[in-house]
Order: C-alpha cells, then structure tokens, then sequence
C-alpha cells in the first residue's frame, strides 16, 4: 500500500534527499531527465546510511568507498557488486507516496 512520504517540492530535477517510510530508510532521487525514483538508503557494502551520498544527476556514489549506481534503475556501476533495491513510487497531486510493502534493502555478499 502506498504511504504519503513528503512534498514533491521538496525534491528538484538532479538532486536527491532520504526519507523514511514504513521504517525503510529510503533515497529519493530525480535524475537528470528522468522521474522520482525510491531506492534503499542504506549501502549495500556495509549497511551505512546514504545520507551523505553524492548525485551528479545519474550516478549516486556512496560516500564510504565509492560504489556508484545508475539513478535510473539502481543498477552497479562499480563495483558490480548488488544492485539498489527499488521502492514503487507515485506522486498525485504534488505529493510522493511510496510502497514498501515486500521491498527490502539488497546487500552484497561478504
Ligand atoms: S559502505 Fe558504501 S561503498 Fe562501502
């Protein structure tokens, strides 16, 4: 079921924020020329936080030993290790809604 999470103007083209839903902590980030999309916010290397990660407009890199990702589908870039798993996510009326239901966070094997 989808959850209200925040404002759609609290989020601009290129840029990125987390967000907690359900208890899932949550990056939200809108690449360059794409839509809002909903990936864990916990990195797959070792289960920090995404806080601080940095967003070029298409590349998220974590910011503890740089892994990147592909903003549009939360696939590695590098390593390949494990992808980001992805939240469904809709925005009606100026608002971000998120399921959560069945998504958890994927880690890399250790
Ligand atoms: S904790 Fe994210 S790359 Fe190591």
């Amino acid at each position: 079921m989808f959850g209200r999470v925040c404002k759609e103007d609290t989020i601009v083209e290129g840029g990125m924020r987390l967000v907690i839903a359900n208890s899932h902590v949550i990056i939200l980030a809108w690449p360059d020329n794409g839509v809002i999309k909903a990936f864990q916010g916990v990195c797959p290397h070792t289960n920090t936080p995404l806080a601080e990660a940095d967003f070029d407009g298409a590349v998220l890199t974590c910011p503890s030993h740089s892994w990147t990702w592909d903003a549009m589908t939360g696939e590695p870039i590098h390593p390949k290790e494990c992808w980001l798993a992805e939240y469904p996510v809709k925005v009606d009326g100026g608002i971000i809604y998120i399921d959560t239901e069945g998504v958890s966070p994927l880690f890399a094997p250790r």
